[in-house]
């Protein structure tokens, strides 16, 4: 099967970084939303994108119109009935990923690929909750979704060969360079990344250092383009302290277990960049 149409579910900063990435890699592009204002102001981010990727000499106007042309925005999941390809990134909730694609499930064709952008849940649960756990896998994205060339590729238990390799190749026509991960919280990168993360926080209550020293010591003692604290206010608290307890759950590691200020950090509503202040002030 050709993939030639691709329905994305949310278009909040991961959604609508895949949809950009989609329409602009030529596939004809459907983003999904729940309400209208979430919508446009998924559109508007990504139309901000293109245009200072226009500023910046990165995007030329023609390839910023083509991508606009190739995309189009709705609130209704029937309106993909007729996408081969499916990304979720909506909420990270089993029962309403499983409810999106339950109504997925009974309009769009047989032969129709669902794939989860996901970052910390089972892929095998979200595939058995489908009509075609054979023809579901993981697709995971990193933000900031247009620049960053990383995705790895989850199988399910149940991934069919031919979907894993559609999926794969899938990616590489984005221009992003995949990776295989297995099926267990985590996958690859977040795996390593956010206990790394989460013993700077340690490290930081434990009074190594003050937030500045320690950012820029990873920075630039190890080239990492981010410091730990910089990178979690980008991240945001919520999703670090989300998926840190899906891990330590699993694997009931101390590494995992989230630090006592993050979780104070989240009760209080300081979650990083988008909420104005994390561990530092924006
Ligand atoms: N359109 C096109 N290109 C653009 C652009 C745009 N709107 N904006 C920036 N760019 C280009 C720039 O021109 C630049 O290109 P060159 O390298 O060729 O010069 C490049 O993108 C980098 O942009 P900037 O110079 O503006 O910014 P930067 O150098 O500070 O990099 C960053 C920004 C890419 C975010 C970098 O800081 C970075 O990689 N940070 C780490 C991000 C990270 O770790 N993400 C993963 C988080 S974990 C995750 O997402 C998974 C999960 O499950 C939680």
């Amino acid at each position: 099967m050709q993939i030639k149409t691709v329905g994305v579910l949310g278009c909040g900063l991961m959604g609508s970084g895949i949809a950009q990435v989609c329409a602009a890699s030529g596939y004809k592009t459907i983003v999904r939303e729940v309400e209208d204002p979430f919508l446009k102001k998924g559109m508007g981010r990504i139309e901000k994108f293109l245009s200072d990727g226009v500023e910046k000499g990165k995007v030329t106007a023609d390839a910023k119109q083509t991508t606009l042309g190739s995309l189009s925005g709705t609130t209704k999941l029937e309106d993909l009935k007729g996408c081969d390809l499916i990304i979720e990134a909506i909420i990270e909730n089993v029962d309403e990923k499983a409810k999106a694609f339950g109504v997925l499930d009974g309009v769009v064709g047989e032969r129709t690929i669902f794939c989860s952008n996901t970052s910390s849940l089972c892929i095998t649960e979200l595939a058995a909750k489908t009509k075609r756990p054979d023809r579901f896998a993981g697709l995971h994205f990193f933000n900031p979704v247009p620049l960053m060339k990383l995705v790895e590729v989850i199988r399910a238990l149940t991934t069919s060969d031919e979907t894993y390799q559609q999926v794969f190749a899938f990616a590489q026509s984005l221009g992003k360079d995949p990776i295989t991960a297995p099926d267990k919280p985590g996958f690859i990168v977040n795996r390593l990344l956010v206990p790394y993360l989460l013993d700077a926080i340690r490290a930081y209550e434990n009074g190594l250092g003050t937030l500045e020293d320690i950012d820029k010591g990873m920075k630039l003692g190890t080239g990492y383009p981010m410091g730990p604290f910089t990178l979690l206010d980008f991240v945001g608290l919520d999703t670090t302290y989300y998926i840190a307890n899906i891990m330590f759950d699993e694997y009931r590691e101390p590494a995992y277990a989230p630090p006592p200020l993050l979780k104070r950090m989240v009760l209080a509503g300081r979650l990083g960049k988008k909420s104005g202040q994390g561990f530092y002030k924006y």
